[in-house]
């Protein structure tokens, strides 16, 4: 069966619907037909300063909440990165093989350290998509399901993987990314033109799985639109209408043009209304379940760890065949 691998990070009490429709939601099937690791990645959560407890806690809510969308640990590899050395050994490999003004493009570190001065931001921030391409690469996967945000670490990830097998011989399978178009980009209900975000401006943007559901429907109802009336989906000069239409589209199964035909003559406070109700329903399960999962921390570190064993058979496989192809003297 073909592989898939793909991460998130534990650097929020909740994931967000960006995260959801962009990603996640597309972890569910593929454990079905393919061979399927996902890691809650926190070496890449401590590239920016994180609280120890915070930190422990957000792990745990991040594994709970993904089992609750539906990830089966009978049917998938579920594992927390620090837990499989590999990653990190294999990331020091990568580092060696980029190059600086090529890490120096990544437009993602660009926007996070533009923010901060150059002391305040750190190497790890700078080094992340690297340590990701090593992510990707110790599992061989062909293809990492992700949102469209992803597609510059993916093509570094590919370059990555070929100037490897280029220079030592075949050794990576190049990855491709899985990227479902309609949901590739949820954007943000305050400023509709940007991508929903956990580090968002206002927290009024942001849709959260694990939010009470009369907030979620607040936000719903502020979300920004346009002066217009019409409830047609035109991102281009309706992004704030079209985004609706994308979320409610998504989280029903019903087309685009289902929904336009519906809402016809309606207001856009119509769309609101309902599109709040279509997520307290989508949510309400996903919470409890989440919190079942909480109720038996034990239970749950049980359950990744042993995912990350699972995990470690194939990573351990991979970076020794690297080691031996630098020219790393075996050590036993
Ligand atoms: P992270 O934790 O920021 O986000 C997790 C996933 O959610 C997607 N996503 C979105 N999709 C659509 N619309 C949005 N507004 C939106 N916001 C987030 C992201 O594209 C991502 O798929 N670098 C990764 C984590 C990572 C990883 C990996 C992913 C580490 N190693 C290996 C794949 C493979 C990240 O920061 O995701």
């Amino acid at each position: 069966r073909p592989r898939v691998l793909s991460g998130i990070q534990p650097t929020a009490d909740s994931f967000h619907l960006g995260n959801y429709l962009g990603a996640l939601r597309n972890w569910v099937p593929l454990q079905d037909t393919h061979d399927a690791f996902y890691c809650v990645v926190d070496l890449h959560a401590i590239t920016i300063p994180q609280d120890p407890a915070v930190l422990r806690r957000r792990t745990r809510v991040s594994a709970a909440q993904l089992l609750a969308i539906g990830l089966d640990p009978e049917r998938s590899t579920l594992f927390v990165q620090s837990h499989v050395p590999e990653h990190a050994q294999l990331a020091w490999v990568m580092n060696c093989l980029t190059g600086f003004g090529e890490a120096g493009r990544m437009t993602q570190f660009k926007d996070k350290s533009g923010k901060q001065g150059a002391d305040s931001t750190s190497v790890g921030l700078f080094t992340y998509p690297i340590l990701q391409a090593a992510d990707i690469l110790l599992y061989q996967a062909d293809a990492v399901p992700v949102g469209e945000d992803q597609r510059q670490h993916l093509e570094l990830t590919r370059d990555l993987a070929q100037r490897f097998n280029h220079r030592y011989g075949q050794t990576f399978t190049v990855p491709a990314p899985h990227i479902i178009k309609d949901t590739a980009k949820i954007t943000d209900l305050q400023e509709p033109t940007a991508k929903m975000s956990k580090s968002a401006s206002s927290p009024n943007g942001i849709i959260e799985l694990l939010e009470t559901p009369s907030r979620s429907g607040k936000k719903i109802k502020s979300a920004v639109t346009d002066t217009g009336r019409d409830i047609v989906f035109d991102p281009e000069n309706k992004p704030g209408i079209a985004n609706l239409l994308t979320i409610y589209s998504a989280l029903t199964g019903r087309t685009i043009e289902d929904l336009t035909g519906a809402y016809d003559g309606k207001g856009y406070g119509d769309l609101k209304k309902d599109l709040a109700a279509v997520v307290v329903d989508f949510v309400t399960p996903i919470q409890e379940r989440t919190k079942t999962y909480l109720d038996d921390p034990a239970q749950l570190d049980k359950v990744l760890a042993a995912g990350a064993e699972k995990a470690r058979e194939v990573s351990a496989a991979t970076l020794a065949t690297v080691y031996d192809r630098i020219g790393f003297l075996a050590g036993k």
